[in-house]
Formats: structure tokens, sequence, C-alpha cells
């Protein structure tokens, strides 16, 4: 199982070779994917509605397949346009996910993840399609990886009830941002030019840049707080961003929450609490190398 955690030692071999390695494409064969088909493990269930694969074989002809491929491999016609890659079904990894990174998504992700689309990508918002129709998607997605028919989804990570926002918990926000290194990628004021910013790249051996929160634009795992506090407890696997769940307690990811949106451009409620603190940017060079 491949785990993302962040890791000190890690980072700087990035930086040093300047990327992960490349990951093999999983060998998968129509013949294999047509036999996962009518498995139970390529089914999904989301609340009272069970997707049904065969059901979506249309829908994702007509509207997933110029961009994900006939095999689901991501190589579709209009791929080669794209940037970042369209997701290749038959690795099953998934960037967002409520499960622990290295782990399967729940169907539940992959079916919000549907709607929402993927901001600063060419994956649009599937907001059209019936409920029913979105869960048959999830379904079919499922059919393409044999990881599904071995393991099941991660178990979700617990988010504790968001608590009330007050100046010293941004501030101990700030800390906690200072402390695990956000900053090396997302840069001191989160502008994404933190010193390993330029140096970064996923999966795919593809540059890629770190999220830009003074821009402002949509995460793309989801735009509440507890969306974003889900994010770097989970990683976005795939991609450099880590999962910060061995590193950050509970307590202080709700900290760092909050320390997160006085970064972006929007007026909110931890901007005005944070507005009297006068909080200067954290100092890169007093939190060590
Ligand atoms: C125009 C191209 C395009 C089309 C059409 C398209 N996608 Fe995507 N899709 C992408 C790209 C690009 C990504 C990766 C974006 C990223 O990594 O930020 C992606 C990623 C995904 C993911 C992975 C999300 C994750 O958490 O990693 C899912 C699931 C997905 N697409 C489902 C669909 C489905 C279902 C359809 C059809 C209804 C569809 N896509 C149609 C381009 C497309
Ligand atoms: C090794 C570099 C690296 C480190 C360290 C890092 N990130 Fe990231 N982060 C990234 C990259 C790269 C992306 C963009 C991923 C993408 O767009 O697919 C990202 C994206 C994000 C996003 C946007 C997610 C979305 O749904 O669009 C958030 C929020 C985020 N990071 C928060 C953090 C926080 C908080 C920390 C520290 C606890 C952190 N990151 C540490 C590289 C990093």
């Amino acid at each position: 199982m491949r785990r993302k955690s962040f890791d000190c030692r890690r980072l700087a071999a990035a930086a040093a070779v300047g990327g992960m390695s490349l990951l093999g494409r999983a060998q998968v064969t129509e013949y294999q994917q047509h036999q996962w088909l009518n498995t139970p493990a390529a089914s999904s269930h989301i609340g009272n509605l069970t997707g049904r694969p065969k059901a979506a074989a249309m829908v994702y002809r007509r509207y997933c397949v110029v961009c994900h491929g006939e095999l689901g491999d991501g190589n579709g016609e209009s791929a080669q346009w794209v940037d970042p890659k369209p997701r290749d079904f038959t690795l099953a990894i998934f960037k967002c996910r409520s499960t622990p990174t290295g782990t399967l998504p729940t169907d539940e992700d992959i079916y919000d993840t549907i709607a929402r689309g993927l901001d600063r990508s060419n994956m649009p918002p599937w907001n059209t399609f019936t409920r029913q129709e979105r869960a048959d998607l999830v379904a079919w997605i499922k059919h393409f990886s044999p990881r599904w028919q071995t393991e099941k989804p991660g178990q979700r990570i617990e988010i504790p009830p968001e608590p009330e926002i007050t100046p010293e918990r941004i501030k101990a926000g700030q800390d906690v941002y200072a402390r695990v290194q956000c900053w090396k990628c997302h840069g001191a004021e989160g502008r994404a030019n933190g010193p390993s910013a330029s140096t970064l790249q996923d999966d795919l051996g593809r540059p890629i840049l770190p999220y830009n929160f003074a821009e402002g634009g949509r995460f793309k795992c989801g735009t509440t707080d507890r969306d974003l506090y889900r994010i770097f407890m989970t990683g976005m696997d795939g991609t450099p961003m880590p999962s910060f769940a061995d590193n950050i307690k509970p307590e202080e990811a709700w900290n760092l929450v909050f320390y997160l949106r006085t970064l972006q451009p929007f007026p909110s409620k931890q901007k005005e609490i944070a507005k009297p603190l006068g909080l200067k940017p954290i100092n890169p060079n007093a939190t060590g190398p």
C-alpha cells in the first residue's frame, strides 16, 4: 500500500532529485475489466442508493471517455491537451478522500467529487446527472481497477466538532503552519512560492504547483471548514501534498484551519478576529531548514 505522509527527509530528497519516481501503469486488460463488471465489489452504495456499473456504460461513453479513456486509463482522445492529466482509474489513486493516505476512497467521496469537479483542471462539475446516474458512474469507475476486488476503502478519518474561533487559536494555527512546514511548498504567506514549490512533481512526473491561498481559487476537494480539515489530514494522493495525520493533533488541526482562512482573500470571521492580532507572516528562517 502506498502511503504518503509528511516526512522532512522525503521532502528534501524530492527537492534534490526534482520529483517522485514514476508510477508504473497498472497492467489491466479489457478482459479482466469485463469480468470485474459482474462482481459485487464493482457496485456502489451511497445512502439508500445502489449504483450498478453497467447502467453507467452509455453515460460514461458519452461524457467521460474523451478524457478518461475507454479502459479508464486516462488516455482519452483529449488527454494530450489537458494538464493536469485525467485520472487513470486503473490505479485507483484519488486526490479527494475522507480516508487515510494510501487507502481507497469511500463511494461517497467519488460521488461527491463527480458533482463538484476539480477546480483548476479540465474536470468539470457534473451536477446535471440524477443521483442514480452518479451512483452508477461511481460503480463504473470501480470496475476499472483490481484494487476494488481485493481492498476495502479506508476508515473515514474522524473530525471533531468545530470549536469556537478565538485569537489564541488563530495564533496557534500559525505556529502549526510554521512547525510542520506547510510553508516549504505553500510559502510563508500562502502564495505558493515556498522554497520547494518550483521543484514539485505529481506521480506522473509532471510539474505541479502548490495551492495559492492568496489567489482564493476553490479547493479541489470541497470548500467547507470540515473539507479543509480533511484535505491536510488525508493528503492528496498522487501529488506531493502529504497527509499530516501523524504530525498534527485534531485540536491543532482546527487551529490550522482557522489560520489558513486568514490567508485567503475573502472576508471571514477568522480574518475579523485575527485583525487586532496584527499577525506577521511566519519567518521561515526562524523555524529551521
Ligand atoms: C475534459 C476532460 C474530462 C472529462 C470529460 C471528464 N473528466 Fe474526470 N478528470 C479530468 C481531469 C483532468 C482530472 C484530474 C484533475 C486533477 O487532478 O486535478 C479528472 C479527475 C477525475 C476523478 C478523480 C477525482 C480524484 O479525487 O482524484 C474522477 C472520479 C473523475 N474525473 C470522474 C469523471 C467522470 C465520472 C466523468 C464523466 C461524467 C469525467 N470525469 C469526465 C478530466 C475530465
Ligand atoms: C511537499 C509540498 C507540500 C507541503 C509540505 C504541503 N502541501 Fe499542500 N499542496 C501541495 C500541492 C502540490 C498541492 C496541489 C495539489 C493539486 O492541486 O492537485 C497542495 C494543495 C493543498 C491544498 C488545496 C487542496 C484542494 O482541495 O485543492 C490545501 C488546502 C493545502 N495544500 C494545505 C496544506 C497545509 C495546511 C499544509 C501543511 C500542514 C500543506 N498543504 C503542506 C504541496 C504541499
